[in-house]
């Protein structure tokens, strides 16, 4: 590794007081940004900040729900009051309730929901608040959001109807802000990361499993490189990309795209759409397998 990436840059990242969260704001101070902590959990966000401190970087806590719209603006206020500026939201606070389609309560689809998509929506758009008044007064903006979507929802999971569903949504606003906001000088991505943290290390124990020596690929750690990249200059020109990332491996997700297409030129008769359908899975690539099936 050559350099600090991130020197001078003022990063937020939600839901960092554990796990994955806590692994990227540790990583983003290593390269040198100033990075205020949010997490719900006040108590975990202050060592998240000592931690950073100890290690020589700059931290501070700013506790509080992410998917609360006040909460969102004072998170952004916050990092304009300490340091002038923000330049970087990683947005990734969130947690599962897991349960079949069959089995989800109102509570769980809508606590779920909250979290994730208005978790996600509530501070980009105070972020972007922050950069459009920042581009109208003709000073150069160089942002960066970094969202954090899902394996699940990119091909669903068994059991996590909601979670899948939220985490979609996340990668469809990630194309549509992407989109928006290039006129801000704001690039917009979206990892869809794998890990062992609290929110994994029971459901997919086997997986997670910690190695006895060699590479651990579950650490979160590992995930954290891409993120710090990703705020970096150097990736001033990738926006609107979904990336899938655990221990040393990097893919891009290809998304949805229009496959094979017939097209009759009138309305199609219903009683003939059988073999007309027929014909389209027939060419049509195999869909990736849903977790758990
Ligand atoms: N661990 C994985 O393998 C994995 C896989 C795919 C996606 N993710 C996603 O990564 C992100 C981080 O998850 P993790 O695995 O590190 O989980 P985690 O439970 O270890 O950490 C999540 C943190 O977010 C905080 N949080 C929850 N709700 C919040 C709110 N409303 N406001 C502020 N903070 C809140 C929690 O207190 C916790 O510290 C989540 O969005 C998760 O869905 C994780």
């Amino acid at each position: 590794m050559s350099g600090r990436l991130l020197e001078g840059r003022v990063a937020i990242v939600s839901g960092a007081g554990r796990g994955l969260g806590r692994a990227h704001a540790e990583e983003l101070a290593r390269h040198g940004a100033r990075v205020v902590i949010n997490d719900f959990d006040g108590a975990v966000a202050n060592e998240a900040v000592a931690a950073i401190e100890a290690a020589g970087g700059e931290a501070l806590a700013k506790s509080g729900d992410v998917a609360d719209w006040k909460g969102a603006e004072e998170l952004i206020g916050a990092a304009v009051a300490a340091w002038g500026r923000l330049d970087v939201l990683i947005n990734n606070a969130g947690f599962v309730r897991d349960r079949m389609v069959v089995s989800t309560s109102e509570e769980e689809w809508d606590a779920v929901i909250r979290v994730h998509l208005k978790g996600h929506f509530a501070p980009t758009r105070h972020a972007v608040e922050h950069w459009r008044a920042r581009a109208k007064a003709g000073e150069p903006v160089d942002a960066r959001i970094i969202n954090t979507t899902s394996g699940a929802g990119l091909r669903g999971s068994v059991g996590q109807a909601a979670y899948s569903a939220a985490k979609a949504g996340i990668a469809a606003l990630t194309l549509v802000a992407a989109a928006e906001l290039a006129r801000y000088g704001v690039a917009v991505n979206a990892i869809a990361p794998a890990a062992r943290t609290r929110m994994t290390e029971t459901t997919f124990a086997e997986m997670m499993k910690r190695p006895a020596s060699g590479f651990d690929a579950m650490d979160p750690a590992n995930v954290s490189p891409l993120v710090a990249w990703l705020a970096s200059a150097e990736a001033k020109s990738v926006t609107g990309r979904v990336f899938e990332v655990a221990g040393g491996l990097i893919s891009v997700a290809e998304g949805w795209r229009a496959g094979p297409r017939v097209d009759r030129g009138e309305r199609w008769n219903a009683a003939e759409l059988g073999a007309v359908v027929k014909s389209l899975l027939g060419d049509a690539a195999t869909p990736e397998k849903v977790y758990g099936t």
